[in-house]
């Protein structure tokens, strides 16, 4: 694999976090599941990828999200936001919200519609990610700061609109592999001095969850027990409101497809995506796949209603893209003072990246989970594919 070298401090970073993995797997008489395995690589206090100081997103980092890409993402998805605040308290909680863009582009959309948020709870793991969020904000949006309120975990009740772009896929992951027998797990253990896979007899829960599968032989893939129970604990907490996920990911159907035999497991290195999830532990991203159906089940299982699944495109078609980008585009609207043909290749470029079945338009769903709320949702009015989960 031809994948730039770190700097040598960041090498040293790798190292100290390939230390506490390997205190934890001999704790663990040498061998970690896969499921922790990711979790200390990603979230390790002080040292995983999330927890720790490297740039991880935008074009100096490892991987562009959509908000990262562009605010017209953020300003489509405050159109649906703002109509749920009709009839919603007016208060949003953003998961992982990274660098913070996502959060700044719908605080300004929304003051713009006349419907900013009382209150913008983030839910951040990652004390780094948080300065970074808080610094964005106090750009972009210092009249606002005051209302965003960063949390550690899920409060314990909560009413209004959740958002989560791009969170499930970074939840860690069981994978496993099926052998001529039997459903075996996927662990990690050091091989050659290295960390390398090694499989075991699956515990019952990932046996019972992958056997009705009735998948073949050689057949290798993942399940997100972590994205489950963090819908359940979402469920618990959803007195009255929407939460919004916006991930990459199928149906089961097609998370499990007889020919995706090798998974959906995937890395970022300085925009070079691969499959190695042992390369400079704490330096580069690891992800999956979303199963969508998953996470409607985990959600209907605790009393959460599935409201809308549709994909990224038509989620932003139903919304309003191209009233958006008429609006950015007219030179008499406030605050556009760029150049009309700057402004109208920067937009169309990333409108075309958030809808083009080759970018992200198709890949990316949304899927919308809702309690004690009975409207149609402005995202999924037409091309809604619930049906399909
Ligand atoms: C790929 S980044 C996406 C960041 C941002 N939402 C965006 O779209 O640019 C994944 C984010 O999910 C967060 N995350 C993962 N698991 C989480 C959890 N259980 N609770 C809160 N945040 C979580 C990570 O800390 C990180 O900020």
């Amino acid at each position: 694999m031809n994948l730039p070298q770190p700097t040598a401090d960041a090498l040293a970073h790798s190292l100290r976090l390939n230390q506490l993995i390997r205190t934890a797997m001999e704790a663990a008489g040498g061998w970690l599941p896969f499921s922790t395995y990711m979790e200390l690589a990603l979230y390790a206090p002080g040292l995983g990828y999330y927890s720790a100081g490297a740039r991880k997103l935008g074009p100096e980092g490892d991987f562009v999200t959509a908000p990262e890409m562009s605010p017209l993402f953020g300003k489509v998805l405050a159109r649906q936001v703002s109509a749920l605040f009709e009839s919603l308290p007016r208060i949003l909680l953003e998961i992982g919200a990274g660098s913070g863009a996502l959060a700044a582009s719908l605080l300004e959309e929304l003051q713009a519609l006349g419907t900013p948020p009382d209150q913008y709870f983030i839910l951040e793991l990652s004390a780094d990610l948080r300065q970074r969020e808080r610094d964005t904000l106090a750009a972009r949006v210092p009249h606002l700061l005051d209302r965003v309120i960063w949390l550690s975990e899920l409060p314990h009740t909560f009413s209004g609109v959740v958002i989560g772009n791009e969170v499930l896929d970074a939840m860690p992951i069981e994978v496993f592999r099926i052998t001529d027998h039997e459903v075996e797990q996927a662990g990690v253990a050091i091989t050659e001095e290295a960390f390398g896979w090694s499989f075991r007899n699956a515990p019952d829960t990932l046996a019972g969850t992958v056997t009705p599968l009735g998948l073949a032989p050689g057949y290798r893939s993942e399940v997100s027990f972590a994205a489950s129970a963090f819908i359940a604990s979402l469920a618990k907490s959803m007195d009255k409101g929407v939460a919004l996920f916006i991930d990459y990911g199928f149906p089961s159907h097609e998370y499990y497809h007889p020919q995706r035999t090798t998974g959906t497991l995937m890395c970022h290195y300085r925009h070079r995506a691969h499959a190695n999830p042992f390369f400079l532990p704490g330096l580069q991203d690891i992800t999956a796949h979303v199963d969508f159906s998953a996470i409607a089940r985990a959600a209907s299982d605790n009393g959460l209603d599935i409201l809308g699944y549709t994909t990224q495109a038509q989620f932003l078609i139903n919304s309003g893209i191209t009233d958006v980008l008429a609006d950015v585009l007219n030179p008499r609207a406030a605050g556009n003072t760029a150049a009309p043909t700057s402004a109208y290749l920067s937009l169309t470029n990333s409108a075309q990246r958030l809808l083009s079945p080759a970018e992200m338009g198709e890949l990316f769903k949304i899927i919308a989970l809702g309690h004690h709320v009975e409207l149609p949702l402005l995202g999924f009015a037409s091309g809604d594919k619930t049906h399909t989960l």
